[in-house]
């Protein structure tokens, strides 16, 4: 695999990260008319960084204990709701997008619709190119300018993931909204507290509606909660794909019941 159908499809909403040109795509890379050239991988990921990746970004371990989390569908309830709030919006982009999956459920079912799913790992982006022929992606990091032309996309998604409201902002439409999945202080708590895991901060929603707010304002704000069963397997990678996998982890894990505890905003722009 070289250049994705979902590359082919979004390549007009990307820009080049030199100079902000549009590019345009060949056989196996993307170009400006400056002369600006990135090479498609060989796995279908654009990589528009132009360094090399950080540290911090999610491991191929963190990025495949995702995956097998989301196979098992215990966070079907929040795609179908992502699923609902994005209803009609056919151009979307998920920053820190990990696998796709949140992504791909935001897209529903339209076929004419795209995703770009940006994250600063290749893991990530590895997964996300062969997820869904709808879907793109491409590295890049979300504390720069976005490698994404102004106002060309109908929502953004930021789910547990890192977020820049201004550069939120310069790339959706006018009337395009943000979503923003942020966890509750009880989310997945039983994890936490028989693992001793990072703690969650107490507020972060408002924290976030705060920080969004020279950009943006609150539409709609949702809770979410559920529980879900998890046997020993899914505990463990339950622990392996969030930001423990870089601490030391445990050696044994239980079965136990888990609680999903979220809220959803809905921001539009100013
Ligand atoms: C907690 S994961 C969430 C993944 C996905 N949204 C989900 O919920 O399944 C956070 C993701 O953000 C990515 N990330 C961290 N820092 C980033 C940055 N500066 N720019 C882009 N992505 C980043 C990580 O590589 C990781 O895939
Ligand atoms: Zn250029």
């Amino acid at each position: 695999m070289a250049v994705t159908p979902g590359l082919r499809r979004a390549i007009e909403l990307l820009a080049c990260p030199a100079c902000s040109s549009a590019l345009s795509l060949d056989e196996s890379s993307a170009t400006c008319p400056d002369g600006h050239r990135f090479d498609v991988a060989r796995q279908g990921y654009l990589n528009l960084l132009g360094g090399p990746q950080p540290a911090n970004a999610d491991t191929p371990a963190m990025i495949a204990a995702r995956g097998r989390v989301h196979d098992t569908g215990v966070f079907a309830p929040l795609r179908e709701l992502l699923g609902r709030v994005c209803a009609g919006r056919a151009r979307i982009l998920e920053v820190g997008s990990g696998t796709g999956a949140y992504l791909q459920a935001a897209l529903g079912e339209a076929p004419g619709s795209v995703g770009v799913a940006m994250d600063i790992s290749t893991a990530a982006a590895r997964g996300a190119a062969k997820l869904d022929p709808r879907i793109a992606a491409v590295v890049a990091d979300v504390w720069q300018r976005f490698p994404l032309a102004d106002a060309g996309l109908d929502a953004v998604l930021a789910i547990f993931a890192p977020r820049n409201f201004a550069e939120f902002s310069r790339v959706l439409a006018p009337s395009g909204q943000l979503v923003v999945i942020t966890p509750e202080p009880d989310h997945l708590i039983e994890l936490r507290n028989t693992h001793q895991l990072l703690g969650l901060h107490p507020q972060k929603a408002a924290s976030v509606a705060a920080h969004a707010k020279d950009d943006f304002e609150l539409i709609d704000r949702l809770r979410h909660r559920s529980t879900f069963a998890a046997d020993a397997a899914l505990v463990a990678d339950l622990i392996s794909m969030g930001p423990n996998a870089f601490h030391e982890l445990p050696e044994t894990v239980e079965a136990t019941e888990l609680t999903v505890s979220v809220t959803v905003q809905v921001f539009g722009r100013r």
